[in-house]
Formats: structure tokens, sequence, C-alpha cells
């Protein structure tokens, strides 16, 4: 809390940190109602300045500061300066020891960053500036050290002490105390730091490296959690084999250890050898998880995993390079599923959440680059843009490089930087050198912020069997940044004939035809590619895979649509075809709404769909994915000012009509998808995730013509059901149905079920939170009430005030103004306890620019009554600061 606004802290006001620390030694002393960290840091002034000694500034907030020490000598209160940001003093030579001990209380940290309590155990959450909270200290990632780190607890209740590397002492005091020492050989800046102090088991198994080092892999939860852990376990050494064949990457020590915490305000942190997670993101069981949650857990195994790598072995040099790590680490885990799952569906599912989400991002108040240039509070940075953004320009290189050179580069970047914090600009360096290639255009993708707009348009020639593609692209202006230069983008295209085959590609001034498809380089804000020797008229495939994150415009025509969603050769462009076909339906029905309650839907979506489901031999994968329509929020994110209960109310009735049309069909092929799930014991695997999706997606469907028998059937699924994936598909289709004694029932038995598991009770909750029926926020308010509810545990705030706010169009969006002032009542309480949270539950509120006046007005008052509500944290603060101007 402050009295004073926070700065802008700017990238080109980086300066190489004026002393370094060569080790740190820590030691805890752990108790109910406070703890001691004492401190002992090596230092010296930084060799690369000059021999000057400026004063030490450590950073260090919520600190009491007990006693200090230099160089053994206690310092007067006249010799430092404590402020509520940092303690100051003056070194006397260039090499000194500097011992601090303060006193904290991890008890009573709600903002769960720094050292804190979660369900009775320690854990510490570091990134990116939470060890200041811990101990003074420079916390900055280009500060790395050494660590030694002692745990001194009560043996009964926290018989596990946890820390970074190896254990290399421990023994016990007479008081029923008990201490750990623990060693980690690798320099490492301080927000990569972690302890854990519980009552926690552990499953255990081995990890045999590529020369042969074996590792000790454990995963450490509760008690009662211990049977949830073998898929994480399974994860983790699918992808440590997956990293060392692809990537060519070992691993470095000889334990590694995940430790899941209930508490937590992210996914999950890469802490060196000692990986922290949200309970949410490692456990999964049949019963428990859906399958969904299955390919979550083994994504960020994987993600915090690859880290060790990109990330602990090479760092960022400062917060600004963030993307360094995260872009090219989500892009690693993003290759890795998609090798584990299908890498079409993969693709489409990211894609659908990059172009719902980080589009909304770019295209709102608080869009920034790749690389911002400033910052008030890092904590907002950990963005879409900065993750799925910057891994779709990882995922660019790797397209124009091709994947034998961007492997080559990845190496030359691991030898040259290993041990270092470096920056962005490195990582394209080591690109160019492998490649030869001049990326500094490329780079753009790193400073300016905004979705490009690719506006294509062709023609052909039949006498000279030339084809043309004009291709331009344009940038919207984006807060502080305007007039932006031509990016590079790849796109990657072929040429369809009538019968749906490839055309040989063959541009003006090459001598040889290229078969199937290619990328084009588009460098220009205009630029045509003029294709030779093309027999046909053809239909053009763009973007295929979204080879770039952009906005792509081609006037297809519905039947095209129709076509390519039939015939592409390229997965990916067959839905997308989909997509764009049932957005123009939906988009109709929009405009038809305001006029009438009948509107006319164009019959060639239950024609082409209607033609999907008869195709014996189509995925079933591909199937439920061609059949999903477009979301809502991607849907309002094509207006310019969009009306979110037209949108909702369009999408309902698209989806309504296709559910009586297509009844027959969807009912004989999801009685015989669910006689096989009847027939299969549960097993989270790429065939059977399909099989149970498409299954879903036909009940969803079928539930929509409130037919009794089908009723029967859902019941049933709910209560049958081995697995989670069905249980809460059913559930899903029942609370969002009119049949509201099957629902309460249902409800009711999954709740008496499962009322121990918290994580099972986040699902339960937020299937309500998000349900679509009337009164939806009287619901919500009264879950709030629910003994299983509380506001300080983030997963909690996720699953219901998240649910209802991201998902519940209808009741977020109501013509009243209620659902919007309901959310911020809750992130004023919120940010009083955790502001991390507050500054992203706000987020829908903060897209208010998407929407029509009437709502965008709902939306302002909102704002300000926030602005206006007292003392805001600096997450908040910056956010409202940017959002309402
Ligand atoms: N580095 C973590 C990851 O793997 C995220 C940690 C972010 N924590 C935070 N408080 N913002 O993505
Ligand atoms: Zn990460």
């Amino acid at each position: 809390m402050r009295t004073e606004h926070p700065k802008m802290i700017k990238l080109s006001a980086y300066r190489l940190p004026d002393y370094l620390i060569e080790e740190t030694h820590l030691t805890f002393e752990l108790h109910e109602s406070y703890a001691l960290v004492h401190a002992r840091l090596v230092m010296q002034r930084n060799p690369s300045l000059d021999t000057h000694l400026p004063p030490l500034v450590l950073d260090g907030q919520k600190l009491e500061l007990i006693d200090i020490n230099l160089n053994g000598e206690r310092l007067s209160a006249m010799e430092y300066t404590v402020t509520d940001k940092h303690l100051t003093l003056q070194p006397t030579t260039i090499e000194f020891e500097l011992d601090t001990t303060v006193r904290i209380e991890p008890q009573n940290n709600t903002e769960l960053e720094g050292l804190y309590k979660s369900s009775g155990m320690f854990c510490t959450q570091c990134e990116a500036e939470g060890f200041r909270k811990i101990t003074y200290y420079l916390d900055r990632p280009d500060v790395m050290s050494r660590f030694t780190t002692t745990i001194f607890a009560d043996k009964q209740n926290y018989p596990i002490l946890l820390s970074n590397g190896n254990p290399i002492a421990q023994g016990e005091d007479d008081d029923g105390r008990h201490w750990v020492t623990w060693e980690d050989p690798f320099k490492k800046p301080a927000y990569l730091f972690a302890v854990v102090a519980g009552d926690l088991w552990c499953v255990e198994d081995t990890f045999t490296t590529m020369s042969g080092r074996e590792v000790a892999l454990r995963i450490y939860v509760e008690p009662e959690n211990i049977d949830k852990c073998q898929h994480a376990m399974n994860s983790l050494k699918k992808c440590m084999r997956w990293d060392e064949e692809k990537y060519g990457r070992e691993y470095d020590l000889d334990i590694f250890m995940v430790v899941a915490v209930n508490d937590f305000n992210m996914g999950a942190m890469e802490n060196k050898g000692l990986n922290i997670f949200n309970s949410s993101c490692v456990l999964a069981k049949a019963e428990t998880a859906t399958d969904a949650a299955h390919q979550r857990v083994e994504s960020i195994v994987a993600h915090e995993y690859f880290h060790n790598w990109s990330g602990n072995r090479v760092t960022c040099r400062d917060w600004f390079q963030l993307s360094l790590k995260e872009g090219f680490t989500v892009f690693r885990d993003t290759q890795f599923s998609a090798d584990m799952n299908s890498d079409v569906v993969k693709r489409i599912e990211d894609v659908s959440y990059l172009r719902t989400h980080q589009f909304a991002e770019d295209a709102g108040p608080m869009a920034h680059p790749v690389r911002p240039a400033e910052y008030m509070e890092i904590s907002n940075f950990y963005t879409l843009t900065i993750y799925e953004k910057g891994a779709e320009v990882v995922r660019m290189l790797h397209t124009l490089l091709g994947e034998a050179v961007f492997r080559q580069g990845a190496d030359l970047y691991f030898e040259r930087h290993d041990g270092q914090a470096v920056t962005c600009d490195d990582f394209i360096a080591a690109m160019e050198t492998v490649s030869g290639m001049d990326l500094t255009q490329f780079k753009l993708w790193y400073s300016q912020a905004g979705t490009p707009r690719l506006v294509i348009t062709d023609s052909y020639d039949a006498a000279t069997q030339t084809y043309c593609l004009q291709v331009k692209q344009s940038c919207p202006d984006t807060p502080d940044q305007t007039d932006k230069k031509p990016f590079v983008i790849p796109l990657r295209m072929a040429l369809l004939s009538q019968q749906g085959q490839s055309l040989p590609l063959q541009l003006q001034g090459e001598s040889i035809a290229m078969k199937g498809e290619r990328v084009l380089a588009v460098t220009e804000a205009e630029q045509s590619f003029i294709f030779q020797k093309v027999t046909e008229q053809p239909l053009p495939s763009l973007l295929r895979s979204f080879s770039a994150p952009v906005i792509m415009e081609y006037n297809y025509s519905r039947d095209d649509l129709v076509f390519l969603l039939q015939h592409d050769t390229d997965g990916f462009n067959r839905w997308e075809a989909g997509q764009q076909l049932s957005l123009q339906v939906i988009e109709d029905v929009v405009g038809q709404l305001y006029e009438t309650d009948e509107p006319m839907m164009d019959s060639r979506l239950v024609e082409v769909f209607t033609a999907l489901l008869a195709q014996d031999d189509l995925d079933p994968a591909m199937l439920a994915e061609f059949l999903s329509l477009p979301s809502t929020g991607y849907i309002i994110e094509q207006y310019e000012q969009a009306d979110p209960l037209a949108i909702h109310q369009a999408r309902e009735y698209v989806s309504n009509q296709l559910a009586y049309a297509l009844k027959e069909p969807m009912r004989v092929r999801y009685d015989a998808l669910r006689k096989t799930s009847l027939e299969t014991p549960y097993v989270a695997q790429a065939s059977d995730i399909a099989r149970r999706r498409l299954q879903n997606m036909l009940l969803a469907y079928l539930m929509r013509t409130n037919d009794l028998d089908i009723l029967d059937e859902c019941v049933d699924q709910f209560g049958v059901a081995d697995n989670m994936t069905e249980r809460l598909a059913a559930l899903a289709c029942l609370v969002n149905s009119p049949f509201t004694d099957e629902a309460q029932e249902a409800l009711k038995r999954f709740a008496e079920r499962f009322s121990e598991d918290p994580i099972v009770m986040d699902q339960w909750f937020s299937v309500q939170a998000a349900a679509v029926v009337p009164s939806g926020l009287e619901r919500v308010t009264h879950l709030l009430e629910h003994p299983a509810f509380s506001i300080k545990n983030p997963n909690k705030v996720r699953a219901v005030i998240g649910a209802f706010s991201m998902q519940n169009t209808p009741n977020f969006h109501a013509e009243d103004g209620s659902g919007y002032a309901f959310l911020a009542d809750k992130v004023i309480e919120l940010d009083a306890l955790n502001p991390q949270i507050a500054a992203r539950i706000i987020s829908p509120l903060t897209r208010w620019q998407r929407y029509d006046l009437h709502h965008q007005e709902l939306m302002l008052v909102q704002l300000k009554r926030i602005k206006n509500s007292g003392e805001l944290s600096a997450d908040l603060f910056e956010v409202l600061e940017k959002s309402l101007v």
C-alpha cells in the first residue's frame, strides 16, 4: 500500500549492477507467528565498473531489520538508512561481507509473494521481485550468486525441509526442532530461490540422463494427494527425454523436485531444482481431473522443466527481457505437447486462445510489445503478449530458419550464454550467426505492439497462366506507438486446384516449381507475389497453420469456405475455414436479431456439418474441432463495438439450430462413442481424449434439444462415468439446461462426493459461475458464501469470480451493470489482500472500448469507482492508470 504514485521503470535506464553477490548464505528460522531470516552476503564492487565505491542500495520490503553487520562489525543506526523499499549503506572495501537478520510474518502474507504459508506449509514465490520480501538483497536477475540455505523448523509439523540444489547436512536440536542445509552449485538470480517446509509425502522415481547420470525425481504433495502424482511424474520423465532428443539439453543436478501448493498466484515456478506448482497444475487422476487438466499438467510440468535451460542456465538480464525465457519456453512446451498429442489439434487450441485473449490484450489499453520499454509493476507483465505472442515470435523464427538451422541457433545460444543473464538481442544474434540472415527487421516483433493486419487480394490471368497475390500489411496504433514499420511475416501458403490438390508453386524468376506449400516472406507494406505456370484458377490456402500472429483478410466466398473446410490439405486451415464460415453465419444472425426473433440462418453450415458427421474416416479429434463454433470471446473481438448480449444470443441461436437439424446423426454418433467409453478404462492418451471430446461436444449439442431421452443419457453419463472428463461435461450440460431439478441433484451429489478435494470443488464452482442461465449473479453471490470458497485462495477466485466475468456473457454483461459492479467490488476487496490477483481479475473491465456505448459507460463507472476507492496497490494503480486514459 502506498501514498506516492509508483514510477515508470524504463529499459533505457538499464545500468550494470554496482555490486555483485558472490555467495549467499541464508538461514531460516521458521516459527508459527514469525520467521527470522539471516543472510550472509559475500559481495564485491562490480569488476566491470571502476573501483570507486558508490552507496550500496539493497532491495527490501516488509522486512523488520533486527541486526546488521559489515565485515563482522555491527553497524550503528547512523551508518545505514532504511526506507519501505531499500536499505542503503556505504561499503569501504572492494570486497566485503554483509550480515543481516530480518523478521517477517509468513502467516500473514496474503500476497503470496515472498515467504508465505499455504495449507499449513511454508513455501516461497520469488519471481519476479518476491525475494526482497524475504531479505535485503540485490533483487535483480543479472546479480547471480551461489546459494547455501539452512532451514530450522519444528520437526513434527515440518518434517520435510527443502531448498535448491543438494542437501549437504542435517541435524536435530533438543527442543523438537530440526534443520537441513542445502547447497546449490549453480549460480542463480534470487528469483529462482525457493524454500519449502511442510508435512509432505513424495512419489519418487529416477531418470537416467543421456550421459548416463541418474537423477532422483521427487514430487512432494500433501498426504491425501499421494495418489494423484503419477501423471505428473510420467510427464516429467517424458519431457526430460524429449529435451535431450529435441534440443540436446541434459539435466544438471542429482535431484529434481516438484512441490504442489494450494495457494499460488500463477501456474508454477521453475526454481532451480525445486519447482513449485499450483496444485491444480500437478495433481491429476482419472476420477478427479479432466482430459484438459491432464494435458495442462503435462504441458506445465514440461514448461517448468524446460526452463532449467531456457531460463535458469541462461537467464534474463532484466525483466524487460522476460519473453526471452517465457516466449522461448512456451514455444518449447508447445512443440512437446504437439509431439505427445496431435500437432494440428494443439495448434488449433493455441491459436484459438491467442486470437481470443492475446489479440484482445494487443487491441486494448494494456497493449505492450513482447519486449516492453517500460513498466510500473513487473507482475503486471506476465501477460499473454510476453508468453503466447512471445512464443509465436520464436515460432516464426523456427519457420523462417527451418528446423535444423533453428536447432543450431538454439545450441549456439545455450553455448554462448550458459551461466549468463542476457537479452532478446543475444537470442536473435545466435539465430543470425547460424542462418547468415539479417534479422534486424524481424526484431520489430519485439519492439512494436499491436496485431498486424494482412489484407490479401489476388488475380488470375488464364492467358499467361499467371496468378498474383497482392499482400498489404499494416498495424494499428497502440498506446504510445504510432506509424509502425512493416514486420517480417512468414506466410505459409498453397494454391489448391478445383479438385483440392495443391498446385506447383513457381514464382516469377524461379526455374523450378515447389510442390505442396511454401513460406513467403512478407517484408513490405505492399508486396506482390507472382506465380507462373498456374494452369487453372486456384483457390489460395493462406497463413497455413497460422504461420504468423496476424489478422488476415482474404475475401473468400462462403462456398470457398465450405470447400476449404472439406478439402484443404492443411488441417489447421480446414478448421479455420469452418470458423470463418460459422463466424459469418453468426454475424448474420446478430444483425437479424435486432429485427426479428426468428432469423434466417445460412443453410450451408448445417449442410457441411452434416457432411462432416457422415464422413467415417474423419479423425474424431478433428471432427470435434470442426463442430465447435467460435467462442463468444472471439466473436466479440471481431467487432469494433460489440453488443455482447446480441452476440451471445446469436451464438446460442445458431448452436440450437445446429442441434435440432443434426439431432439424428449426432445421436447415433454419441451413442457409439459413449458405448466405447463405457467399455474402455480411462487413459489420458490422444485418441481417447479425442473420443471423449467429440462425445461431450455432441452431448452438449443434443442437450440443447431439451429431449427427455437425452436428458436421461446425460444424467446417466454424469452418474456412471469413471472419469472427470465425462462427469464434468455432463454436469455442465445439466447446469446450463432448463432441467433445474436434475441439475441441482447432480450438483449436490458432486459436492458430496468431492467436498474434500479443493481442486475438484473449483470445477464445481466454475461450472456454476459460468452457467448462462437467468439470475447468474445471484448464484455467484451465493457461491461466495459456500464454506469451500475462500477469497484468499487464487484458484477459488478464478473459479468463481474469474469464470463469471470471463465466461458468463449474459450475466456479466447484464444491461443493468450489476455484473460489472460485482466484479468491481471483488477487485477492491482483493486488492487489499493480493494485488497481483486483483490486477488480473479486473481485466474484463479494462476492455471497455471493445463494447457498445451503453456497456462502455457501465464499465467506466466501475473502473472509476475502483480508482477512487482508496489506496491502491501499484499493480492495480498501473492497470487503472492505463485503462482510464
Ligand atoms: N516463471 C513462471 C513461469 O513459468 C511464472 C512466475 C510468475 N510469477 C509471478 N508472480 N508473476 O511461467
Ligand atoms: Zn515460464
